[in-house]
């Protein structure tokens, strides 16, 4: 055997046996790396007689061919080899394990929303939507509100630019949920009794104040009705809220455009450790607008006011969670910090009934 076929041999059989990829890059270095024995017999081929160049060079290239070879083949072996092997161990664990509870709560206002919500389904109130996006004649005309009222002045309502006026009307983000009413009474027959949950937009913001807030609006619309039933349905809302018997209302006579007579409603509160906790009647707070739907908005919707009457009401869903549940920055029931949800927030389990207290 020639001495370049025995180091083909042992070269071959180093190849066969090397069963890491480090082994076998070590008998790749030893055959063609700089100082390599492949590299070296090559190197010899530049002394060579051109007649022994051509019988010795097609061995000595074919010697490094064939060590090429078998070099990338068992390199791809090792390869598929070390693949299979991590494939058969490594496992990536999807289970991973459940939080101890769910992290999510539910928002302090739409907890109150729907302790609203139950409290009137259960007298008889069904809940209305209007959009948020709404024409000026749902906003502040059909609700008797001149050019004059404040509410239409530039720095409290956001208008939409002339050019997305529909119908002719210019459209406004609603400053108030009472369009709700003006939708509910010209798309439904009477008897109506609604209240209509949902969020508002006025430019202000400081810490009682936030360009976008919640209402809640209320409208009773039937034969006969007249200010004991509106105070009666307020003093009923209130207590089951509140959760306390000792809720004591005033009613203060006042003005708004869409009722006649209209009036403030205030709620009787204690002062305990530096607190106000409402029930007695220590000091006032007002809780809420409301009166007696006046003529024009029930004309405006095409019913005639000789016919049916009816109350109306409205108030801010923040400012009763604030009331209830103790909060006292506005601007943090919109900040997202999940701290402040975690502290005030709800759980998603706990839905609120009257029979186990709206607020349990
Ligand atoms: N829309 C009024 C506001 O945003 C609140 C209000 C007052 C609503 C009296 C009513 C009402 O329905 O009767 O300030």
């Amino acid at each position: 055997m020639s001495d370049i076929e025995t180091l083909q041999t042992e070269l071959i059989a180093g190849i066969d046996s090397a069963d890491t990829l480090e082994a076998l890059e070590a008998v790749r270095v030893s055959a063609l790396g700089k100082q390599g024995s492949v590299s070296a017999l090559l190197k010899t081929m530049g002394g060579m007689s051109p007649e022994e160049r051509q019988t010795q060079g097609p061995i000595i290239n074919g010697l490094r061919e064939s060590i090429s070879l078998a070099l990338a083949a068992k390199k791809a072996e090792l390869e598929t080899a070390e693949l299979n092997r991590r494939l058969a161990t490594e496992r990536v664990d999807m289970t991973l394990p459940a939080p101890d509870a769910p992290r999510g709560t539910i928002h302090p206002v739409s907890q109150v929303m729907d302790e609203l919500a139950e409290i009137f389904a259960d007298m008889g109130f069904a809940v209305a939507e209007g959009p948020e996006i709404e024409d000026d004649w749902h906003n502040f005309t059909a609700l008797n509100i001149p050019e004059t009222h404040p509410a239409r002045a530039m720095h409290d309502t956001f208008y939409f630019p002339d050019d997305m006026a529909r119908d002719g009307q210019k459209m406004v983000l609603r400053t108030h949920t009472s369009p709700v009413q003006i939708r509910t009474m010209t798309s439904q027959e009477p008897p109506i009794r609604i209240i209509a949950p949902g969020r508002v937009y006025r430019s202000d913001s400081d810490a009682t104040h936030t360009p976008m807030f919640h209402q809640i609006e209320g409208l009773v619309i039937d034969k006969g009705i007249h200010l004991g039933h509106l105070k009666w349905t307020l003093e009923t809302f209130l207590k089951a809220y509140f959760e306390r018997e000792d809720v004591v209302l005033r009613l203060r006579p006042s003005y708004f455009p869409f009722t006649e007579p209209s009036v403030e409603v205030d709620v009787g509160y204690s002062v305990i450790n530096g607190k106000r906790v409402i029930g007695g009647a220590e000091d006032w707070m007002e809780v809420l607008g409301s009166g007696m739907v006046h003529r024009k908005v029930i004309e405006a919707c095409g019913l005639d006011p000789d016919v049916w009457q009816g109350f109306a009401f409205g108030t801010g869903v923040d400012r009763l969670a604030m009331l209830k549940y103790g909060m006292d920055d506005l601007r943090a029931f919109f900040d997202g910090d999940n701290r402040w949800l975690q502290h005030y927030g709800f759980d998603a389990l706990d839905v609120p009934t009257l029979s186990g207290g709206v607020g349990a």
